[in-house]
C-alpha cells in the first residue's frame, strides 16, 4: 500500500479518519488514529460544548476548545493531524484562523464551497487546504477560483459519496441512483484534476469517501485512482472514539433498516440510525426551539422542527432521547468496540489478502 502525500506531508497508511461531529471525533480519535500512521482529524463542529460558558459565551469557548484540542491531540502523537471545518457553520472564519494559528498540519472543508479559503493563509503558514466535494461541478469551480483568485490549487480533495454518514452533498433522488456513485464521481473529478496538475503542474491527490469498510473496499478504490480512503463510520466503534457509549451502543445495535435517510434542518439530507427521537420528528411533534448560538449558515431557526445542534450535543453526551446519531451507510456491520490499532490494522491485513488474490488471479 503506497503512502498517502499530500505536499510534503507524508501520511504512511493512506487512511484519512473523517471528521465527526458534533464531539465524535476530537483530540482522543484523532490522536490514536495519526498513531497508526493514518491521518487523525478534529471535528469543529460545537467543539467548545464541554467548555462551561459554551452557551453564554460562544465565541470564546470555541476558540478555548478548539486550541485545547489541537494542543491535546499534538502531545497525544507525532503523527498527521486536521481538522474539519464545515462552510456552512457561521463561525468558519475564526475556526479556520485559530487552525492556522496553531499550526494544524490540514484543513479539510466541506457541506458548502470553501471558496475563501486560501484567503486566510499566511506568509509563513504550512497548513494544507483540502475541500471536500460531492460533484465534480464543485471541484471544478473551487479549482477554478482558487487558481482565478489566490493562485492556489487544493493540496487534496476529498470526495464523498452517498454511502457516506453525517449531511449529505446530494439530493435525496440522487442518493441511490448510480449515476452518484462514489466510483462514478472519482473518474469524473479525477478528469478534472488531471486537466489543473498538467496545466498548472500540480499534484492533486484525491481521497474518497462514503461507504468503504473494508480493506477489499480500499483495495477497490486505490486501485480505481484514488491516492487515499477516507473512513468515518468504521471509527465510530472503537474505545478511543470521543463520543458516548450510548452513542457508539447504537451502532453495536443497529439493524441494516435501522439506517435511513432523513432530512435535517441544515436544509440537506443526512444519514443516520433511526430511533425513538427521529420518529417523534417524522411524526410532527415539534421540539422547542432556542437558537442560542446561531451556529448554521443555512439554518433557519423559525421553522426548523428541532436544534439540531442542540440534538447532536445531546447525543454526543449520551441523551439518545433527545439526539440521535449520525452515520454512514454501513453502520450495521459493527458488533463490537474494539481499538483504533484493531481497526486499522485489520483494514491493512485485509488489503494484503485481497491484493495478493488478485495478484494470483491475474497470473493464474
Ligand atoms: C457521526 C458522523 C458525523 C460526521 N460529521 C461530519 C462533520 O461534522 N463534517 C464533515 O465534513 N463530515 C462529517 N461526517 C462525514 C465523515 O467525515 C466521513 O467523510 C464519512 O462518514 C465517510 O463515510 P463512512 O462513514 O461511510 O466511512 C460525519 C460522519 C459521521 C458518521
Ligand atoms: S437552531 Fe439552528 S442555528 Fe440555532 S443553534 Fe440550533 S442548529 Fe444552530
Amino acid at each position: 500500500m503506497d503512502s498517502l502525500k499530500i505536499g510534503n506531508l507524508e501520511i504512511p497508511v493512506p487512511i484519512v479518519q473523517g471528521g465527526m461531529g458534533v464531539g465524535i471525533s476530537l483530540s482522543g480519535l484523532a490522536g490514536a488514529v495519526a498513531n497508526e500512521g493514518a491521518l487523525g482529524v478534529i471535528s469543529t463542529a460545537g467543539v467548545g460544548y464541554m467548555e462551561p460558558d459554551f452557551s453564554t459565551n460562544f465565541e470564546s469557548a470555541t476558540k478555548r476548545a478548539l486550541e485545547a484540542q489541537i494542543r491535546k491531540a499534538r502531545k497525544e502523537t507525532n503523527g498527521i493531524l486536521g481538522v474539519n471545518i464545515m462552510v456552512a457553520l457561521t463561525n468558519f472564519d475564526d475556526l479556520v484562523k485559530i487552525s492556522i494559528d496553531e499550526k494544524i498540519d490540514i484543513i479539510f472543508a466541506g457541506a458548502g464551497l470553501p471558496l475563501n479559503l486560501p484567503k486566510f493563509l499566511t506568509k509563513d503558514s504550512q497548513t494544507k487546504l483540502v475541500p471536500i466535494v460531492s460533484s465534480a461541478r464543485a471541484a471544478e469551480i473551487i479549482c477554478h477560483h482558487w487558481k482565478k483568485h489566490f493562485d492556489y490549487l487544493p493540496d487534496a480533495i476529498v470526495i464523498e459519496g452517498p454511502k457516506a454518514g453525517g449531511h449529505l452533498g446530494f439530493k435525496q433522488k440522487q442518493i441511490d441512483d448510480p449515476d452518484y456513485s462514489l466510483e462514478k464521481l472519482l473518474f469524473e473529478i479525477k478528469a478534472i484534476v488531471i486537466k489543473y496538475e498538467e496545466k498548472y503542474n500540480a499534484i492533486i491527490p484525491i481521497i474518497v469517501a462514503g461507504g468503504i469498510y473494508t480493506g477489499e473496499d480500499m483495495y477497490k478504490f486505490l486501485n480505481l485512482g484514488a491516492s487515499g480512503v477516507q473512513l468515518g463510520t468504521i471509527f465510530v466503534t472503537t474505545h478511543e472514539c470521543d463520543a458516548s457509549d450510548e452513542f457508539k451502543n447504537m451502532y453495536i445495535n443497529a439493524i441494516e433498516k435501522d439506517i435511513r435517510i432523513i432530512n435535517s434542518p441544515v436544509g440537506l439530507p443526512g444519514r443516520a440510525v433511526w430511533n425513538d427521537f427521529l420518529q417523534k420528528v417524522k411524526n410532527g411533534e415539534k421540539h422547542p426551539i432556542n437558537c442560542h448560538f446561531h451556529c448554521l449558515k443555512t439554518c433557519d431557526y423559525k421553522i426548523s422542527p428541532y436544534c439540531i445542534l442542540s440534538a447532536l450535543l445531546n447525543a454526543a453526551k449520551g441523551n439518545m432521547k433527545n439526539g440521535f446519531a449520525f452515520s454512514g451507510a454501513n453502520a450495521y456491520r459493527a458488533t463490537k468496540i474494539i481499538s483504533v490499532k484493531e481497526t486499522i490494522q485489520t483494514l491493512i491485513d485485509e488489503f494484503v489478502t485481497f491484493k495478493n488474490q488478485m495478484l494470483l488471479a491475474s497470473v493464474a
